[in-house]
């Protein structure tokens, strides 16, 4: 059986189509254009779950802008956060003088920006600001905020556009919450 029939039987709701996120995706790179005109961005985005919203955000900046990936792992297979930031990989270019943008798919209880913010402020960055294409204000544990975001979310776990539950679902073009009897499967 294709995966995406599997995918489809475990979706309880679908709460953000392809479309809708195309479209807000392209509103944030338009604001993202305008206000990083003339400095030196540098879209900094956090593996994995960012990888599908980085990919289309980049597109839809106009203006030059370099890449780069870190990633870092907060979560076990499970929906509640460790509260450990372990850092897989690492960037290892100098920060200095760059217009650093975190990109990240969804904040949480804010601790793994909370974190990684602290870390990338130290290596002397023109300017550090974050976008997230998820925000979850009601979970939030540390005082952190997006600078940009996509869209605001109660306090659900949910999947697709590049966010997994236990590693799956990550390709699903569409964002959504799963049926409860997936999680306890
Ligand atoms: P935080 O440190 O609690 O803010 O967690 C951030 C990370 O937790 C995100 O980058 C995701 O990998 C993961 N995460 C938080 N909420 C969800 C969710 O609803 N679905 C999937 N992953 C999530
Ligand atoms: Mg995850």
């Amino acid at each position: 059986m294709p995966n995406t029939t599997k995918y489809e039987n475990d979706m309880h709701q679908i709460l953000f189509s392809a479309e809708q996120i195309g479209q807000r995706v392209a509103e944030l790179g338009a604001q993202i254009s305008a206000d990083y005109e003339g400095k030196n961005l540098l879209m900094l985005s956090v593996l994995k779950g960012s990888v599908v919203f980085m990919a289309d955000l980049m597109r839809s900046v106009t203006i030059p802008a370099e890449i780069e990936f870190m990633a870092v792992s907060s979560y076990g297979a499970g929906t509640q956060s460790s509260g450990v930031v372990k850092i897989i990989k690492d960037i290892d270019i100098p920060l200095e003088g760059k217009d650093l943008l975190l990109v990240e798919d969804i904040l949480d209880s804010g601790k793994t920006l909370a974190y990684l913010k602290e870390l990338l402020a130290g290596r002397n960055p023109a300017s550090i600001h974050i976008v997230t294409l998820l925000d979850k204000p009601a979970r939030r544990a540390v005082d952190i905020q997006p600078d940009y975001t996509g869209f605001t979310l109660p306090d659900e776990f949910i999947v697709g556009y590049g966010l997994d539950y236990a590693e799956l679902y990550r390709n699903l073009p569409y964002i959504g919450v799963l049926k409860p009897e997936v999680y306890s499967n």
